[in-house]
């Protein structure tokens, strides 16, 4: 009998050995935690799909910041949900509008922390749609571009630190990127969601931001899950048109596309874990099959070592508790 001289248990006897040779770091600065910020609400409000996710008024959204701040996040992502909605979406480039305002209270409240602002129309059109419909009903993509234009300004004059268009309209950030320079805010990150996926993962966001098309789907401008060299070719499109940082979403079933986009292009990587993701997680470690604390950890590092430099992840604040720990 004889026995292997390399040994790949060696390094794997101790805790000093393991985290000695470890590939792949995790911190709490690695993180971001998405926000979901309702006009006229008072305090916050559960989404039930979404155990530990509240829907919060301004004042609750700063408290939360403050939060976040604390446990060493970086920064927060912000979605908006207007007490008015109408057919082009006005809620979303109002430099009144809940995301401004909230924008707003939380740089002043909490200055460190960064502020990244969602730039799309679903969550402020009657429709649901994420750009502006021709009468048939479809989206009239270049007519929409104007009006993301208008929100990503409003939003990085409001105090955002960096804009990110979830819209998937051809050919925003180039609009988005000429339209912030015109208003002299050239120092303003562009995050563009490169790809991001028609996905059945989204299901709890749209419930608890309210903006289920109320016809149709969007597969006409959100990406087919089969195609990972299209998602190629749109991040390549978004680098040429001046993104800064580029998204991949959902991440777990989206690691190939993420790990290839960041090959790619070398542009520093965000993945989005979204709602669908958090919400089979919990469910899971509600019904008692699921371990949280090393379920979510292996999830985060693994979304990591598939080469997102940043998780989106409404994880983040257990996450970085945890992580304190380690
Ligand atoms: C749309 C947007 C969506 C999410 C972020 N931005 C939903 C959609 O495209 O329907 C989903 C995020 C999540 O599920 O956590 N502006």
């Amino acid at each position: 009998m004889t026995f292997p001289a390399v040994r790949m248990r060696r390094l794997r006897r101790t805790g000093a050995l393991r985290s000695l040779v470890r590939e792949t770091p995790l911190a709490a600065s690695d993180l971001l935690l998405p926000l979901f910020i309702e006009q006229g609400l008072d305090g916050r409000a559960p989404i039930e799909a979404m155990p530990g996710v509240d829907r919060l008024s301004i004042s609750a959204a700063v408290e939360e910041a403050g939060e976040v701040a604390a446990l060493g996040i970086p920064g927060v992502l912000l979605f908006g949900i207007p007490g008015h909605k109408d057919a082009e979406g006005s809620g979303g480039w109002d430099d009144e509008g809940i995301v401004q305002l909230a924008t707003r209270a939380i740089k002043e409240a909490h200055p460190d922390l960064l502020v990244i602002t969602d730039v799309c129309l679903c969550e402020y059109t009657d429709h649901g749609h994420c750009g502006l419909l021709r009468p048939d009903g479809q989206v009239d993509n270049d007519a929409s571009l104007e009006l993301l234009a208008r929100t990503a300004v409003s939003q990085a004059r409001a105090g955002a630190d960096a804009v990110a268009p979830s819209d998937m309209m051809d050919g925003r950030v180039g609009v988005i990127r000429k339209a912030l320079d015109d208003e002299g805010l050239s120092d303003t990150p562009i995050i563009a969601y490169s790809a991001k996926f028609a996905s059945a993962f989204y299901g709890p966001f749209r419930d608890a931001a309210d903006s289920t098309p109320a016809f149709g789907d969007r597969r006409g401008y959100q990406m087919d899950p089969a195609n990972g060299d299209e998602a190629v070719r749109e991040a390549l499109l978004d680098v040429q048109e001046g993104a800064d940082m580029l998204m991949v979403k959902p991440a777990l079933p989206y690691l190939d596309v993420l790990w290839r986009v960041k090959q790619e292009t070398r542009l520093p990587m965000v993945a989005y874990n979204v709602s669908g993701e958090y919400a089979m997680l919990k469910a899971a470690v509600a019904a008692g099959h699921l371990d949280e604390r090393t379920a979510v950890l292996e999830t985060l590092t693994s979304i990591r070592r598939a080469g997102a430099d940043v998780v989106i992840t409404y994880h983040a604040k257990d996450a970085a508790r945890w992580l304190q720990q380690t």
